[in-house]
């Protein structure tokens, strides 16, 4: 069995930071989200992984690599344009050759993984395994309507759900997807769509089964889901300090303090990660805060919140909270007379001040 990663598409909803950056990519608890898929596939015994890229395709590449560091073999698949879930898996019908695969969305976390699911896909030897898992907004999925327990219709994105079963990010296939894949018609918003692909299995009496499950899934499109997604996997982490803290600083709860990176004089109170080489000085790192890489933090509250690399905060008087930084952001208290806020955001920032 082989993996198939999607990892093109634009990331419209997490915009300005995948203006510059592939949404998979972005940290939660300091690890691209797309590298969890990566692990979440090894784990279940599964070392042949396509990547399907899109615009970031150089980025990707980048940290990702040929997939050595995870114990996996990457190969990577171009797709010219984000032209739709079944699309992607029609420009790899090469690489998937006559395997069964699973397909996983690269902004897609499964805290549990899916080894067991795999396992009931080997065993039972269905056309097509599909994941539902039950949500309070099902038009922002594609949706499953279920009768006796089997799958009647799916819809995507419907304005009137007719369940609240959501189609999650991994599927399992065999190769008679490529017969859905290459028979269906791009939908209204010009996509060719794994739902109508599905579908089309349905109706052609292929045996497509599927799987409610109840463990915790996110799709981490916007930036409450990435907030939740970092407070989930931080509360999974186990203490490490690997880099200096001074004996003045006080570290609660569960922490994970990178190789050189240095505390001084501040409170940490977990789950909570400092990348390596940040700086944290008389400051104070709430639960679930997630500080990547070469940060410094000065005289500042922090707390539920997701700051990327090379961040500089400086004595913000009041606490930051429920935000994501892009990289290379500076937000510090200045003295500088007018007394004034001085702002230079790029486009589809959100600001709110006190
Ligand atoms: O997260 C689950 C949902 O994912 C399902 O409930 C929907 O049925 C399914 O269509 C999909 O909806 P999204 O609107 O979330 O899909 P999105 O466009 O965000 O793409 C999902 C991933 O696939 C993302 O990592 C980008 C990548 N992608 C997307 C498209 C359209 C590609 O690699 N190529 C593409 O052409």
């Amino acid at each position: 069995m082989k993996g198939l990663i999607l990892s093109g598409g634009t990331g419209t909803r997490l915009r300005p930071i995948t203006f510059t950056s592939a949404k998979q990519l972005v940290p939660v608890a300091n690890k691209p989200i797309l590298f969890y898929a990566i692990e979440t596939i090894k784990n279940a015994g599964i070392t042949d992984i396509g990547v399907v890229v899109g615009d970031t395709k150089e980025e990707v590449k980048k940290a990702v690599g040929d997939g050595g560091a995870f114990g996996v073999k990457v190969t990577y698949v171009e797709q010219e344009a984000p032209l739709g879930l079944a699309h992607a898996v029609k420009i790899s019908q090469d690489f998937i050759g006559d395997d069964s695969f699973v397909m996983f969305l690269g902004d897609n976390l499964i805290k549990d993984g899916i080894n067991s699911l795999i396992n009931e896909f080997r065993q039972n030897k269905p056309n097509c395994q599909i994941l539902l898992a039950r949500v309070a907004n099902p038009q922002q999925f594609g949706v499953a309507e279920l009768e006796d327990g089997r799958i009647k219709r799916l819809v995507e994105k419907p304005k009137e759900p007719l369940s609240n079963l959501a189609l999650v990010g991994v599927y399992m296939f065999d190769k008679n997807v490529f017969e859905a894949v290459n028979a269906i018609e791009p939908s209204w918003r010009g996509e060719l769509e794994i739902t109508d692909a599905i579908q089309y299995l349905v109706d052609k009496g292929y045996d497509v089964h599927p799987h409610i499950i109840s463990g915790w899934w996110k799709d981490t499109g916007k930036l409450e889901d990435m907030l939740e997604a970092n407070r989930i996997m931080l509360e999974g982490i186990e203490t490490r300090i690997e880099g200096f803290v001074d004996e003045t600083t006080k570290i609660h709860g569960k922490v994970i303090v990178e190789k050189d990176a240095e505390i001084h004089d501040s409170v940490i109170r977990g789950p909570a990660i400092i990348g390596k080489r940040s700086k944290i000085l008389r400051s104070y790192i709430g639960p679930f805060t997630s500080i990547h890489d070469n940060a410094t933090i000065t005289e500042s509250e922090i707390e539920h919140s997701i700051i990327l690399a090379e961040c500089v905060i400086e004595g913000i008087g009041s606490r930051i909270e429920d935000s994501l930084l892009g990289r290379n952001v500076k937000v510090r208290r200045s003295e500088r007379k007018p007394k004034a806020y001085r702002l230079m955001v790029g486009d589809n920032s959100e600001v709110e001040v006190l």
